[in-house]
C-alpha cells in the first residue's frame, strides 16, 4: 500500500498502539509486528545486574532484512528509533493517559505512571523521532475510536499526511502531573521497581 515500507506505529505504553495495530491488521495490504514479542522471543539481552533489554543492533538489522509484498507496521514504543520510512505517534490527552496507565500499573507502579505521563507531556518520542532525521506525524488518540485513528493511518499510508501536531506541555497539564505525584507520594514503589 502506497509509499512507505517500514512504518512505526509508536507512543508510550497505553496510547492505544495494540488496539489500533489489531484493526490495521485486518487490512489486505497491511502486515503488523508486534515489536515488544519479537524483543522477548528472539532480541533481548541480558545487560548489567541481569534485567532484560531489547537489543536494538540485532533488531534492526533484522528489520532491514524483511522482505514483505506489504506495508509492514512495526508496533511498539522502540520502534521509531529502528530504520522506518515514517514514524506514526499516537498521542493521548494526559488525563485520559493516566487513568489508563493507573489502570494497567496500578498504584505500585507508581514510577512508571509517571515517567510515561511526563514523556507524553513533553512529547519525548516525538522528539526522538524527529532527531533522528524520520519523517513525523502524530496522531491525538484521545479524540478518536480507535477504528477512525486507524482509518486514518490508512490515509497517512496512501500518501494524505496527517498531522495533529500535538502539545501538552501546558500549564494545565504540569498542574495535573504535580497533583498526581502528590497523591502518589505515599504509595510505595512495586517490587518490579529497583
Ligand atoms: N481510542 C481509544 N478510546 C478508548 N480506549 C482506548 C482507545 N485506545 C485504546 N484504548 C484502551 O486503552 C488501553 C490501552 O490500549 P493498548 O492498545 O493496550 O495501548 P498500548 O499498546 O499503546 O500500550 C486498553 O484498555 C484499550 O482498550
Ligand atoms: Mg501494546
Amino acid at each position: 500500500m502506497g509509499i512507505y515500507k517500514l512504518v512505526a506505529l509508536t507512543g508510550v505504553p497505553c496510547v492505544g498502539k495494540s488496539t489500533i495495530a489489531n484493526i490495521l491488521a485486518g487490512y489486505r495490504d497491511v502486515e503488523v509486528v508486534n515489536l515488544n514479542r519479537l524483543i522477548i522471543e528472539k532480541f533481548s539481552i541480558k545487560s548489567g545486574g541481569g534485567v532484560k533489554t531489547a537489543d536494538m543492533e540485532a533488531l534492526e538489522k533484522y528489520v532491514r532484512n524483511l522482505k514483505s509484498e506489504k506495508t509492514v507496521i512495526l508496533e511498539g514504543h522502540l520502534s521509531h528509533l529502528l530504520p522506518v520510512d515514517i514514524a506514526i505517534v499516537l498521542r493521548c490527552e494526559p488525563k485520559l493517559l493516566y487513568e489508563r496507565l493507573l489502570l494497567r500499573y496500578g498504584v505500585k507502579g507508581k514510577r512508571k505512571i509517571i515517567e510515561n505521563l511526563e514523556a507524553e507531556i513533553i512529547g519525548v518520542i516525538t522528539c526522538e523521532a524527529r532527531l533522528r532525521g524520520v519523517k513525523t506525524l502524530e496522531i491525538d488518540v484521545s479524540k478518536r475510536t480507535p477504528q477512525q485513528a486507524a482509518k486514518l493511518i490508512i490515509q497517512i499510508l496512501q500518501g494524505k499526511d496527517v498531522n495533529d501536531c500535538v502539545n501538552w506541555l501546558t500549564e494545565e497539564n504540569i498542574e495535573l502531573l504535580h497533583s498526581i505525584r502528590e497523591k502518589l507520594k505515599d504509595y510505595k514503589f512495586g517490587s518490579d521497581y529497583t
